[in-house]
């Protein structure tokens, strides 16, 4: 077992990697959020497999389960879905120091967590990610919220968990679609952190994408310890956790244009920093080399290199939408190098147009 703390200024938290942890959920909650009462939330994808054991995992630690599912899928990461939540919360007369945990991917921790920021001003949380994504990016650092019509998460909050859970054995009953989407978010971190990681990855995907036990866990824990350190360096995104939005502009315009569901985000953050290093490499920013290791790793594990995209005026119009946009001007997470990368928001649209097509099939 590998156990990483999060210590923030406010609130110090664990985050348990463990082969087999989902067995033990009820009683890694019970030693942080004791209580008679929990409610559990599943990605309705999950809800009658892996939600009957974290249900049965927490009844054994004597808690009485409220439970609920969520349609998956990003196009229910909505206020709708959170009011479902409220309902469920409110109907049992939750009460404020009772956990609430989410089970499933980015989606149902995303929104499991904004409505448990929000519900009676905020309850003790719990992540239970099942989705490789999840586990090395979302499940940590406390961000939360779901997407409006207009864009991604642009309404959330943060709310820092009790406690991550993190069982790698889950991920054996992921689709290979939604681990690749993991793999992004790593090829992210490695981007941004350790170029090291690159080539871990790179060497390692076929284990990797046939969940052999040891080789996830230890890439899910040399993930969550690059996000942790980032996390800890800047909580609320002042500052170097910007960094963690390398490809996401371009990313998040993706989604918001082409629809959610069409590519799933892994998919659109790993076009997005095709983009991102091309446009960096335009610059002058960083040498050829960047944009070619990074299409080549992201090809290496079956992620898209291009995708049919709307006009370059619909998708700047998605941009400039975007929450990282600061007094008007877009913000971009660019590489230097491979491991290191720096904001800028003093690119001309005729760069960002010439990056749309470098991942334009
Ligand atoms: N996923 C980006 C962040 O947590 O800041």
């Amino acid at each position: 077992m590998a156990s990483i703390a999060i210590e923030l200024p406010h609130h110090r938290y664990d985050v348990v990697i463990e082969a087999g942890g989902l067995e033990r959920l009820g009683e890694t909650v019970r030693a942080v959020a004791p209580h008679r009462e929990c409610a559990l939330f599943s990605d309705g994808a999950i809800a009658d497999s892996l939600g009957v054991r974290a249900r049965d995992a927490l009844e054994r630690a004597g808690y009485r389960v409220a439970l609920g599912r969520l349609e998956p899928g990003e196009e229910h990461k909505t206020l709708e879905t959170v009011r479902d939540l409220y309902d469920l919360l409110l109907g049992t007369r939750l009460e404020r120091r009772a956990p609430v945990i989410a089970l499933g991917g980015g989606v149902t921790g995303d929104t499991v967590g904004f409505a448990a920021a929000t519900y009676l001003r905020g309850v003790p949380f719990v992540q239970c990610p099942t989705t490789l994504l999840a586990m090395v990016d979302s499940s940590v650092g406390g961000k939360v919220g779901v997407n409006v019509p207009q864009g991604k998460n642009l309404v959330g909050a943060f709310h820092q968990p009790v406690v991550v859970v993190i069982d790698p054995l889950v991920l054996g009953t992921l689709p290979v679609r939604e681990l690749r989407c993991g793999l992004a978010e790593c090829i992210k971190h490695a981007a941004i952190r350790d170029a090291s990681l690159l080539d871990l990855i790179e060497r390692d995907r076929a284990p990797l994408l046939s969940c052999v036990p040891d080789v996830l866990t230890e890439l899910v824990r040399r993930n969550v310890a690059i996000k942790a350190a980032v996390v800890m360096a800047d909580e609320r995104e002042s500052g170097v956790r910007a960094h963690l939005n390398f490809g996401h502009t371009f990313a998040h315009a993706i989604e918001t244009t082409v629809g959610y569901g069409e590519l799933l985000h892994g998919e659109a953050v790993a076009l997005g920093m095709i983009a991102a290093s091309a446009l960096a490499r335009r610059l002058g920013m960083c040498g050829g080399e960047v944009p070619v290791r990074l299409r080549e790793v992201i090809a290496a594990v079956g992620l898209p290199t291009s995708a049919e995209l709307p006009s370059d005026e619909r998708l700047l119009a998605a941009m400039s939408l975007d929450k990282k946009v600061a007094g008007g001007r877009l913000r971009f997470v660019l590489p230097e190098r491979l491991g290191s990368v720096v904001v800028r928001d003093d690119v001309a649209a005729g760069d960002v147009s010439a990056a749309w097509s470098e991942i334009r099939a």
